[in-house]
């Protein structure tokens, strides 16, 4: 399913050295007696899901999607970025769908809320507010506004059907909340954190009422965690991308780019930068973990990813089947000189493309690639990946002994901001 090519990462020589230490490591995550090991649910979540709940997911999605023109999610980080990865990844950006999706409580940003409330005040509106601390300010403040707008629009007693609480299920504020206003809940699992959360209620919702087959989803979660679940890093394709990060880092490599060539895979390499970056940055340790979309940033970062400081390497991440796809079309005057491509497919040109660069990149820059073949961008495939990075994480992260499941720093900012507005 996955293709792991690492001829030009330059790593597998040194994949023996770091055997004992992952065997160590596949035993801690299997036993949960890892660092974090109350977060350790995601790794047989694929497995033991709640079935229950996710049958109610399934129903949910299914009135909604009868009811409502516009879906709106509201939620930060783990709460919202696994859900937006998958349906962009599957549907790509201009969809056609009878829900629109639309993403907030991410952002403080005064006009994107105004012009989104502006854009919707027409339409039959659901709200799905997603948060686990149930306490997140920019989800908050969000929530309260969208909750106030369909009061208004809908009555309490209207706004009450279309309004569904993803959260803890028992404690917290908007836990408190839902109860009190008697919103429908769904809950996130204890040992499940945010940024690994997207195969919880947290992303199948949001998922479901897009269109997409969270069966296929999850059967995908489910094969990746088969064909992964060896301690030997030879059999592990999942190993084999986490020890990749940590021996191209001791040589020197603090950057790690995420590279791929469909605009729809944006999204993803959002949700894949939270998930590494939110779990190794600590302790002064770390890759850093950042993202390009090719061929669009050869136009911008392409100079320097070919020419400038050398403490970089690139995960590509290549698909192998685009959604869709048609030949270019040869013409007759051919003024524009590009009858030389006439025939071709669109992908093949994304392709070649692909393949020149990583020529350039790694053959005349120096830059090690990292090279994850996907078969295609179906719910399938991006159940299977999302349990893939999950176990590669997980893996690459005890590697460089520090905690994958929390994230002190985060609260740093929000000290001051409170401190700033006066928050008793
Ligand atoms: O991975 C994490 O735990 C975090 O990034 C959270 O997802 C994010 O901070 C949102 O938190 P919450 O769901 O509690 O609102």
């Amino acid at each position: 399913m996955i293709k792991m090519n690492l001829q030009y990462a330059h790593v597998s020589d040194a994949f023996a050295g770091y055997q004992a230490e992952v065997s160590k490591y596949h035993h801690q995550i299997i036993d949960k007696t890892g660092l974090g090991n109350d977060f350790l649910g995601w790794y047989t979540l694929p497995f033991d899901y709640d079935k229950a709940e996710f049958e109610l997911v399934k129903k949910l999605a299914k009135d909604i999607r009868e009811k409502a023109e516009v879906f709106i999610v509201c939620g930060i980080g783990g709460s919202y970025l696994g859900s937006r990865a998958a349906i962009e990844m599957v549907q790509g950006i201009f969809p056609k769908r009878d829900v629109e999706v639309y993403f907030v409580g991410n952002t403080f940003s005064s006009t994107y809320i105004l012009q989104l409330m502006d854009k919707i005040k027409d339409k039959s509106v659901y709200v799905n507010v997603i948060s686990k601390s149930g306490t997140t300010t920019e989800t908050a403040i969000a929530f309260r506004l969208f909750e106030q707008f369909l009061v208004e629009k809908y009555g309490v007693e209207g706004s009450r059907e279309r309004i569904i609480a993803t959260t803890d299920k028992a404690k917290g504020t908007l836990k408190n909340l839902a109860t009190q206003k008697g919103y429908q809940t769904l809950s996130i699992p204890d040992d499940v954190g945010g940024r690994y959360s997207v195969l919880t209620s947290v992303g199948l919702l949001p998922i479901a009422v897009a269109g997409l087959d969270i069966d296929a989803m999850m059967q995908g979660a489910r094969d990746a965690a088969e064909t992964h679940k060896s301690e030997l890093i030879e059999e592990n394709p999942a190993y084999q991308y986490a020890v990749s990060r940590r021996i191209l880092e001791a040589k020197g490599k603090n950057i790690e780019l995420f590279v791929a060539y469909e605009t729809q895979l944006s999204m993803l390499a959002e949700w894949w930068k939270q998930l590494f970056g939110e779990s190794e940055g600590k302790e002064d340790k770390g890759l850093f973990p950042a993202s390009v979309n090719f061929s669009t940033d050869l136009h911008s970062m392409g100079q320097f990813v070919q020419e400038g400081s050398k403490d970089l390497f690139e995960t590509l991440i290549l698909v192998e089947k685009p959604n869709l796809d048609r030949a270019f079309p040869s013409d007759a005057d051919d003024y524009d000189n590009m009858n030389y491509l006439a025939g071709k497919t669109l992908d093949e040109v994304n392709k070649n493309a692909a393949l020149g660069t990583l020529q350039a990149h790694h053959d005349e820059g120096g830059i090690p690639n990292i090279l994850i073949t996907l078969p295609d961008m179906s719910a399938y495939s991006f159940g299977y990946l999302a349990q893939f990075m999950f176990i590669a994480c997980g893996m690459s992260v005890y590697l460089l002994g520090v905690n994958p499941f929390n994230q002190p720093g985060v609260e740093v900012y929000k000290k001051n901001m409170f401190r700033l507005l006066g928050k008793k």
